[in-house]
Order: structure tokens, then sequence, then C-alpha cells
């Protein structure tokens, strides 16, 4: 059987994680965070003190390394790790690896009905021919008082004016880089997350009902 695919791309704290998993709840569909498995290659660089401008030692580091972790931790979610990941998944042989574990989760996986996956590139990259492709979209104000709030509730320092500042360099950076930039992909339909969770899941629940 056919599996389904339904892809959740948007920029930095637009809430995609939120979505995907109450799709997932909703569909029994695997969900896979593809921001996790770059944030995982981030840690293990800054870990090892890898010169992440070099491609060259990127690359070295990446023939050696045959298994990211695709589970979620708050060592991730730093600002530190956000910042690091953006600018390490500028790199085309960073994409390409963190792809290969994307496209094998979906193939080893078979006893699944399907997959929601969220990023950056999922609809307009790596599974340009998904189901249901969806591009969330939320101004940049409203997502740094989301994640400030979220940073405070789980007991970070947090300042709101530095996390904006950060979200609005995050969006150039995955707008702006060559390989895979963040865009609307092509099919997709547009999921207005300024408001109420509510007012976001009607939209989305129109749209699951036409699959
Ligand atoms: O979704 P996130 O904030 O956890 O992602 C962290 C960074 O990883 C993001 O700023 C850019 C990169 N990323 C990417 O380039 N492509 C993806 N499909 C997912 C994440």
């Amino acid at each position: 059987m056919k599996k389904l695919i339904i892809t959740i791309d948007g920029p930095a704290a637009s809430g995609k994680e939120k979505i995907a998993k109450y799709i997932s709840k909703k569909w029994k569909l695997n969900h896979l965070d593809s921001g996790i498995l770059y944030r995982r290659l981030a840690l293990i660089f800054l870990i090892e003190n890898i010169d992440f401008k070099s491609i060259h030692k990127i690359k070295n580091k990446l023939k050696e390394i045959r298994q990211i972790s695709f589970r979620n931790s708050k060592k991730i979610r730093t600002q530190v790790i956000s910042k690091l990941a953006s600018k390490i998944a500028v790199h085309n042989c960073v994409r390409n690896f963190v792809n290969k574990f994307q496209y094998n989760f979906v193939n080893k996986n078979k006893k699944m009905r399907g997959f929601v996956i969220d990023g950056r590139d999922i609809g307009s990259v790596v599974f340009k021919k998904a189901d249901l492709k969806l591009y969330i979209d939320v101004n940049p104000e409203i997502r740094a008082k989301r994640r400030y709030k979220q940073l405070i509730d789980s007991g970070e320092k947090s300042i709101y004016p530095k996390i904006l500042r950060d979200i609005k360099l995050r969006d150039k950076q995955d707008k702006l880089r060559k390989h895979s930039p963040l865009i609307i992909p092509k099919g997709s339909h547009i999921i207005n997350n300024n408001g109420r969770f509510k007012d976001t899941v009607n939209q989305i629940n129109i749209l699951l009902d036409k699959i």
C-alpha cells in the first residue's frame, strides 16, 4: 500500500512541531522532525570543535558518522545549537547527509500508514511528491514572543529583543542560502498560524478531510 506523506515547512518557531504532532496523532502517522537531525549534527560539531566553515573538515567528520539520533532533547534546543544548525545547513554535503537518513527512516518503517515530516525543504526538495504539503506562516514578532515564553517556561534565561534578532537572522540564513533554501513549496497550502491553535487546526482539518 502506498505510504501517505504529509510535509510541513516554515520558518523558525512557526509551530511546525506542534502542528506535526497534532496531525501525527489524529492520523496515526509517524512524525519526523528533520530539524532534529541538523541540530544533532550541530551538537556533534560543537562538542568536537569542528570548524564548521571548513568544508573539508565537515566532509571528513561526516564520513565518520554512521548514525544520528532522531531523539529530541533539551540540549539540542538551546539558542547556540539553533544558530549553529542553521549555519551548517547551508552546506550541500550536510543536506545530502541528512536527507539519506530521512529517506532511510521512511523506507525502513514499512509498517507505518504514513509519515508527517517537518523542516525547511521537505515539500520543495526532500519529498516533492507528497500527498499534502503545508507551509506555516507566522510573523516574526509573534514567533519571537512564543519562543521567548517557551524558553522562560523551561527555565532558560531569555531576552525578547535578542530572540527576535536571532529569529530574523535565522530566517535570512534559511531563506537566502544557495542549497535548498526555505521557500513556499510548489503545490503547498499556506497555513496562517498567527492566531489561536484552534483556528490553525480548523484550516488543517479542512485539507486533511480532502486527502
Ligand atoms: O526546525 P529547526 O528550528 O529545529 O531547525 C534548525 C535549523 O536546521 C534551521 O534553522 C535550518 C536547519 N534545517 C534545514 O536547513 N532544513 C530542514 N529541513 C530542517 C532544518
